[in-house]
């Protein structure tokens, strides 16, 4: 590595990195055993891989096991305020990557920081929001050609590739991690409601049993926020748009109501939605003197800051990641982690246990793509499920949990049609 092919906060912190990646990995078995299949047979020999990814201890262990594959790898954070500097410091020192993220970076570094790994001129990138798909599309075509694929880890980014596709404008294939079962079943449902309420909590310190607790959106991530929140004794309400998605909000017991009419008896606020100005003006103009905003969606779009900074006199820094908005009238609007994910910004993202599935879909995804260059069309794939249903059949026997097997009788039975009312 080039001296100083890095950004990153603190070398100092390294070894505290490496306990805390080296923790993580313990709960990482399917990617371990990835990983020593890669370590043996480097299915990634060669290939040059840029990951723009939350760099937290999960995808360090991510990027150990390219790394063991053969893949030489460069990693940039995908959201600005989501890094762990320690575990950043420790794939510099520690395992030679060049990494470029710094928690609390501004706009600017984000994007310069995304453009130093793309200076690495990658033969596949892996994304988590599609910004280094859209950085090559619109700034840097001339490095497409010798791009195999990307892969995609998130909702959010998913939904802006499948754009592309439909616009004509993709250039290169592109596989859906997020859209394994093994992913988003239990990474965006029971990572994200698990991990939702752990930033709301080790931000602010709040009770949450007894509060009206509302959530906007009813997709993966949402359901698990609802879900875990009434776990946790709060009175949950939920938001959408989606008929299907709000009938079955009802039918799992929630309240479901416009956020014109949840905005008025709200205590705290979660949107999930992957759209813009979820919470905006209007339901400002009308929420509880101490209100609770955050956000667990991609983009930092879903709550109306710019309205609610316009209509504030003064916003005022209660606590990391609390902020406290005062309004005009002398309401108080409290936003956590400036609107970011506040999973990732006040917490330290979903559990390493469901990771171990979302990054064993994003390892055999890069393994898959390699296998397949140049015979996949401009698209937006799922990986085949036959890969789906090993991940699910190793995170079981990793977990000691036995289950049954079709009988030959009930394997014929199943592909039979004649058999029917006895
Ligand atoms: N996305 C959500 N949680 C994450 C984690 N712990 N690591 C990487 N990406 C994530």
């Amino acid at each position: 590595m080039a001296t100083k092919d890095f950004d990153i906060k603190d070398l100092s912190l390294a070894d505290k990195g490496r306990y805390k990646i080296q923790w993580s990995a313990q709960e990482m078995p399917v990617l371990a055993l990835i990983q020593e299949r890669f370590r043996r047979e480097k299915p990634l020999k060669g290939l040059k891989v840029a990951a723009c990814l939350h760099v937290t201890a999960e995808t360090a262990n991510l990027a150990k096991t390219l790394a063991a594959g053969g893949a030489d790898i460069v990693l940039t954070a995908s959201n600005p305020l989501s890094t762990q500097d320690d575990v950043a410091a420790s794939l510099v020192v520690h395992e030679e990557m060049p990494v470029f993220a710094i928690k609390g970076e501004d706009t600017k570094t984000y994007y310069s920081h995304l453009n130093a790994a793309l200076d690495h001129q990658p033969g596949l990138t892996m994304d988590d929001g599609a910004d280094l798909v859209s950085e090559l599309h619109k700034n840097r075509t001339s490095q497409i050609p010798q791009i195999v694929g990307s892969t995609e880890e998130t909702t959010t980014g998913v939904i802006r590739l499948r754009a592309m596709a439909a616009d004509g404008k993709l250039q290169f294939p592109v596989l859906a991690v997020n859209d394994s079962m093994t992913k988003h079943l239990f990474d965006n449902r029971y990572g994200t409601g698990q991990s939702t309420l752990d930033g709301i909590m080790r931000a602010t310190n709040v009770l949450l049993a007894g509060k009206v607790f509302v959530v906007c959106g009813y997709g993966w991530c949402a359901r698990g926020i609802a879900s875990r929140a009434r776990g946790m004794g709060a009175n949950v309400a939920v938001t959408e748009v989606n008929p299907l998605r709000a009938l079955e909000a009802v039918m799992d017991g929630f309240r479901v109501l416009p956020i014109a009419e949840a905005a008025a008896i709200g205590d705290i606020f979660v949107t999930a939605t992957g759209d813009v100005n979820v919470i905006d003006a209007p339901a400002f103009a009308v929420m509880k003197d101490g209100a609770i905003l955050a956000n667990s969606g991609h983009f930092n779009a879903e709550i109306n800051l710019t309205a609610l900074q316009s209509m504030a006199t003064e916003v005022r820094r209660m606590r990391d990641y609390v902020d406290q908005y005062h309004l005009t009238d002398g309401r108080r609007i409290v936003v956590l982690g400036e609107g970011r994910l506040v999973n990732l910004a006040a917490a330290e993202g979903h559990p390493s246990a469901v990771m171990d599935m979302s990054f064993a879909n994003q390892a055999l995804a890069a393994e898959y793509m390699l296998q397949n260059a140049g015979k996949l069309k401009n698209q937006v794939y799922t990986l085949p499920e036959e890969l789906d249903r090993e991940i699910a059949r190793l995170k079981l026997h990793a977990m000691g949990v036995k289950i049954d097997q079709l009988t030959a009788e009930q394997e014929k039975y199943l592909r039979s049609w004649e058999e029917g009312t006895a």
